[in-house]
C-alpha cells in the first residue's frame, strides 16, 4: 500500500503546468463509442480513472493507446454492450457509456454504478432521460439493462443539473431520431468540451454552457481529433497550496475563466493573484482572512475544491463557514483536519471551521479524491511529518502529483510498503 510523507513548512515556489481534466476526458473517451473508427484526444492526462476508462472500453471490444500525451480509441469492432461489473462499481464515472452504447447498439446491461464516499450517487435523472427518448429500463440484482431499438428525440427537464446526466444525454441524442431538448442542463466546461467534440464528430448541438441544449440527432457520427481542456480543479488545488504555505506559484495551462469562483475566494481570503488568460501568478500571505463558502452548481463554488478550502481555512484569522449542497456525505475530509489539530464542528451539510494558530503533523487518510488533495495542503502546512494513506485515490485525478509537488519544493517521500 502506497503512503506519501511530507514534512510541512516549506513554501512553495516556482511554476506547475496543469494536465487535461480527468473530469472532461472521462466523457469525452465514452462519446468515442458512438462511432466506428479512430479517434484521438490530445494532451489527455494518465490517470487511473483514464486506464480504467480504457479498460472498459477494451471489454467492449475497442482498442486505446496512449502516447506523448495523446489517447487512440479505435472504436471499429464494438464487439459487446456488457460493460465490466468491477470496473463499473470501481469508477461512476464507467457509467457515462450507457448512453453511447445504447445510442450505437440499441441495448446496454451493465451493473449499476452504487454509491461512493461522499454520497448514494443515484442516477435516476439519467434513466428517466433514457426512458424519455424511448428506452425500456429494467433493474434488477444489482444491474440495469436499457433497450431502445431506435431512440427518439424528446423534451427532458433535470431535477438537478446534474454533470454526469447531461452528459450521458446529450451523447445519446447526438444518435436518436429527432430533436431533444435537455433543460436545467449542467453548465459545466466539461460539458461544453463535450459537446464541441460531439459537434466535430457531426453531432447537431447548439446551447452547451447554457442550462438548455438542443440536439438534432444525426443518422451517424464520423471519428475526430480533439484536444481536452485543462484541469480547473487540478489548477485550484495548486493555488490553494501556494496560499496555504505563503508561497509563490505559476500555474500555467489554465482557462482562468473556469476558475472564476475559486480565484474569487482566494482574493478574498487576502491573497495577490496576478489573473493571466491561461497562467495564473499567486502570492500567499501569512494573515488569510477567514471565509464563508457554499458549494453550489457551476458557475457556482466548485463542491470538488470544498476539501482543498476546508484545510486553508483551518489556519484563517476567525471563523469561516462552509456549506455543502452538491453531495450529502463530502465532510469526512474534517475528522482527518480533526487529528492534525484543526477545530471544526460539523451541523449537517455545514462545518465551522474556528482558525487555529497552527495544524500539528499526523497520520491521515485520503478518504476520496479532493480529501486527498486537501490532506497534502494540510500537511503542507502542519508542523512535523506527516504520513497520508489510502492515496489511491489521489492518483485517480492528479497526473504525476509527487513529481510536480516536489518540482514546487514540497519535502516528499513516496513509500511502497
Ligand atoms: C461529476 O460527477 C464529477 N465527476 C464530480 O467530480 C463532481 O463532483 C460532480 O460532477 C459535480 O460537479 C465526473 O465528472 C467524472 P452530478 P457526477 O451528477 O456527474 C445528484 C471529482 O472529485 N444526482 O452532477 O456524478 C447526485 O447524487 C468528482 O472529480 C441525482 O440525484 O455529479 C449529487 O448529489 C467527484 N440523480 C448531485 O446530483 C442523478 O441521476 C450532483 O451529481 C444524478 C445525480
Amino acid at each position: 500500500m502506497k503512503k506519501i510523507l511530507i514534512e510541512g513548512g516549506a513554501r512553495l515556489f516556482g511554476e506547475v503546468h496543469i494536465s487535461g481534466a480527468k473530469n472532461s476526458v472521462l466523457p469525452l473517451i465514452a462519446a468515442t463509442l458512438l462511432t466506428e473508427g479512430v479517434s484521438a484526444i490530445d494532451e489527455s492526462p494518465w490517470l487511473s480513472d483514464v486506464d480504467c476508462m480504457c479498460r472498459v472500453l477494451n471489454h467492449l471490444g475497442a482498442a486505446t493507446h496512449f502516447e506523448r500525451g495523446t489517447l487512440s480509441i479505435d472504436t471499429t469492432r464494438i464487439v459487446g454492450c456488457e460493460p465490466p461489473g468491477e470496473l463499473v462499481r470501481k469508477m461512476r464515472a464507467s457509467f457515462l457509456v450507457m448512453g453511447p452504447l445504447l445510442a450505437r447498439t440499441g441495448r446496454v446491461c451493465m451493473s449499476l454504478p452504487g454509491g461512493c464516499a461522499i454520497g448514494a450517487r443515484p442516477i435516476d435523472l439519467h434513466l428517466k432521460g433514457f426512458e424519455a427518448m424511448g428506452a425500456k429500463i429494467d433493474i434488477g440484482h444489482g444491474f440495469i439493462e436499457a433497450k431502445a431499438p431506435r431512440l427518439f428525440g424528446s423534451r427532458i427537464y433535470l431535477d438537478f443539473p446534474s454533470v454526469g446526466a447531461t452528459e450521458n444525454l446529450m451523447m445519446a441524442a447526438s444518435l436518436a431520431e429527432g430533436h431533444t431538448v435537455i433543460e436545467n442542463a449542467a453548465l459545466e466546461p466539461e460539458i461544453i468540451d463535450l459537446s464541441n467534440l460531439l459537434s466535430a464528430m457531426g453531432a447537431k448541438i447548439k446551447g452547451a454552457g447554457t442550462n438548455t441544449i438542443r440536439i438534432e440527432g444525426v443518422s451517424s457520427l464520423s471519428p475526430a481529433r480533439h484536444t481536452v481542456i485543462p484541469d480547473r480543479i487540478e489548477a485550484g488545488s495548486f493555488l490553494v497550496m501556494a496560499a496555504a504555505t505563503g508561497g509563490e506559484l505559476i500555474v500555467n495551462n489554465v482557462i482562468s475563466e473556469h476558475l472564476q469562483p475559486v480565484t474569487a475566494k482566494l482574493q478574498e481570503s487576502g491573497v495577490f493573484l496576478e489573473v493571466g488568460y491561461d497562467s495564473i501568478h499567486i502570492l500567499g500571505n501569512e494573515e488569510l482572512r477567514p471565509l464563508d463558502i457554499k458549494t453550489l452548481p457551476y458557475p457556482g463554488f466548485p463542491t470538488d475544491m470544498q476539501a482543498q478550502f476546508m484545510a486553508l481555512l483551518t489556519v484563517a484569522r476567525g471563523c469561516s463557514v462552509v456549506t455543502e449542497t452538491v453531495f450529502e456525505n463530502r465532510f469526512m475530509h474534517a475528522g482527518e483536519l480533526q487529528k492534525m489539530n484543526a477545530d471544526i464542528r460539523i451541523d449537517g451539510n455545514t462545518a465551522r471551521i474556528n482558525g487555529v494558530s497552527h495544524l500539528q503533523a499526523a497520520t491521515v487518510a485520503a478518504t476520496d479524491l479532493r480529501a486527498g488533495a486537501a490532506m497534502v495542503i494540510a500537511a503542507q502546512m502542519a508542523r512535523g511529518t506527516s504520513v497520508i494513506t489510502e492515496i489511491q485515490h489521489i492518483e485517480r485525478g492528479y497526473e504525476n502529483f509527487c513529481q510536480k509537488l516536489e518540482k514546487i519544493g514540497t519535502r516528499i517521500k513516496v513509500l511502497d510498503i
